[in-house]
């Protein structure tokens, strides 16, 4: 329609950007979008059918389709690409008008193109959204973050767009700043962790336990309607059954070993370490991918050391019980570190955030949701401030009722030579946080033996040095 004004604009119209903007406009959003690449605002104009969506082909005729103050969303790849369409987009802004940053950006960007713009009078939103494609297009969580006012421009687009669950839109406001980008790199680095967790699953039963494509098809199905039924698990049982279209062979056999990323799991660990907030199934879950893209090394390895692992003569449905067990204990032990990384970061960078909000927003929508995300959401209202989850009755319960079965799973794969890197942090994270006395008065001493660093002890305040060679 000439002289229409539409509601926001979408920068970015790649798979990502084209479902959101269809999405938005089922809800009842007039919406222009524009891409540099003019095959992608066609593909736009073609998906959009009689909906109320407008491919522009130039800048100015986007910046001008759109009503004032402008609200305008990005969604690009992080990092470079954000800059320079704010560069590109800036001399066509207004004061007042908004920019949403709905892509993967460092939370340490988001701060500082957020100040950059404040002094030109433009609003910014660091918003995280997750689901992929098909979340894009019925329903993402989206994790929003800047200033409130801001956020109350785009609230009811969110609040129609978002996935829901029970009724509730997988939407809120999470806090100041860079607080909406932060929560979505540690979502990633939780994602990072659980994907980590299910491959030690696979290749303990695959390669352990001897199952089937089928066979894991069949578990993993079970599964998802269990304890552990999460989207991921989920989607890992259509994976196993997944044919190759050329080969007829199952696609998952066929696909190389090595597990790329785009950093927002890394970007989590290293915040964690800044923080000094132990993470380590995340980190474990960061260097399992840097291993297995040294595959030329891997090879050598396995013809230098050997590769081949041990036969399992133990009881199948046994031990499958207990990698179920070990998978739900360390998936709860995982939302724990990254629940505690949320909680530090909120005191240290002013984010605010509520926790139990958080939990609410990831029951939907997000790569991570999970059945047992309901439960954590309880114990966060039980205890708001809880320090970390296993401390809740309940929870800590959930993992102790299956250490036993865990401590087995994580034996046996030792046992047979399988690598079980997220489970064995997970386990080792557990046993560091229930014991009251840690070696760690052992580090102390050879610190200031060797350092004269100092220590303090148990029975006598102050700060003590000993010349430990002297006797
Ligand atoms: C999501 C995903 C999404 C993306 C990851 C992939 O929440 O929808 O997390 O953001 O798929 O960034 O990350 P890697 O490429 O690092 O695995």
């Amino acid at each position: 329609m000439a002289g229409q004004k539409y509601n926001i604009g979408m920068i970015g119209l790649g798979v990502m950007g084209r479902n959101l903007v269809l999405n938005m406009a089922d809800h009842g959003f007039s919406v222009a979008g524009y891409d540099l690449d003019p095959a992608k605002v066609n593909a736009l104009r073609s998906e959009a059918g009689d909906r109320p969506v407008k491919g522009a082909a130039s800048h100015p005729e986007f910046f001008g389709l759109l009503r004032a103050p402008r609200t305008v969303m990005m969604l690009v790849p992080a990092g470079a690409p954000v800059d320079s369409v704010i560069r590109a987009a800036l001399p066509h802004l207004e004061p007042d008008d908004l920019l949403v940053d709905a892509g993967n950006s460092h939370f340490k960007d988001t701060e500082r193109r957020a100040e950059y713009l404040a002094e030109r009078h433009i609003h910014y939103l660091g918003v995280g959204i997750s689901g992929g494609e098909s979340g894009a297009r019925t329903g993402p969580s989206i994790m929003p973050g800047g200033s409130r006012p801001a956020y109350e421009r785009v609230r009811a687009i969110f609040e129609a767009v978002a996935a829901k669950v029970d009724g509730e839109a997988c939407v809120t406001y999470l806090g100041p700043g860079s607080s909406g980008h932060y929560v979505k790199m540690v979502h990633n680095g939780i994602e990072y962790g659980l994907m980590r967790l299910i491959a030690d699953a696979y290749d303990f039963m695959k390669r352990g336990l001897g199952l089937s494509n089928d066979d894991l098809g069949d578990t993993f199905d079970a599964w998802k309607g269990g304890e552990i039924a999460a989207y991921l698990i989920e989607i890992t049982a259509k994976i196993f059954r997944r044919r190759d279209e050329q080969t007829g062979s199952r696609l998952i056999d066929l696909i190389l070993d090595e597990a790329e990323q785009e950093g927002t799991g890394k970007w989590t660990s290293q915040d964690a370490m800044d923080l000094y907030v132990p993470i380590p199934t995340i980190d474990a879950a960061v260097s399992a991918r840097d291993l297995s893209v040294m595959k030329k090394d891997r090879e050598n390895a396995s013809s230098a050391l050997g590769g081949e692992i041990g036969r399992f003569s133990g009881n199948r449905d046994e031990c499958l019980d207990q990698i179920r067990k070990a998978l739900y204990a360390s998936m709860l032990i995982t939302y724990s570190q990254g629940l505690s990384l949320l909680r530090a970061a909120s005191s240290a960078r002013g984010y605010f955030l509520n926790l139990g909000d958080i939990v609410r927003i990831w029951r939907g929508g997000c790569i991570i949701r999970a059945a047992l995300l309901e439960k954590i959401r309880t114990a966060l209202r039980r205890r708001p401030d809880l320090a970390h989850l296993l401390l809740d009755p309940v929870l800590g319960e959930e993992v102790k009722s299956r250490i036993q079965d865990f401590r087995a799973a994580v034996c046996t794969a030792a046992g047979l030579g399988i690598p079980v890197p997220g489970f064995m942090a997970s386990l080792s994270y557990y046993d560091g946080l229930r014991s009251a006395r840690l070696p760690a008065n052992l580090i102390q001493a050879q610190r200031d033996f060797f350092g004269s660093h100092t220590y303090k002890r148990t029975d006598i305040p102050g700060i003590f040095h000993t010349r430990w060679d002297d006797r």
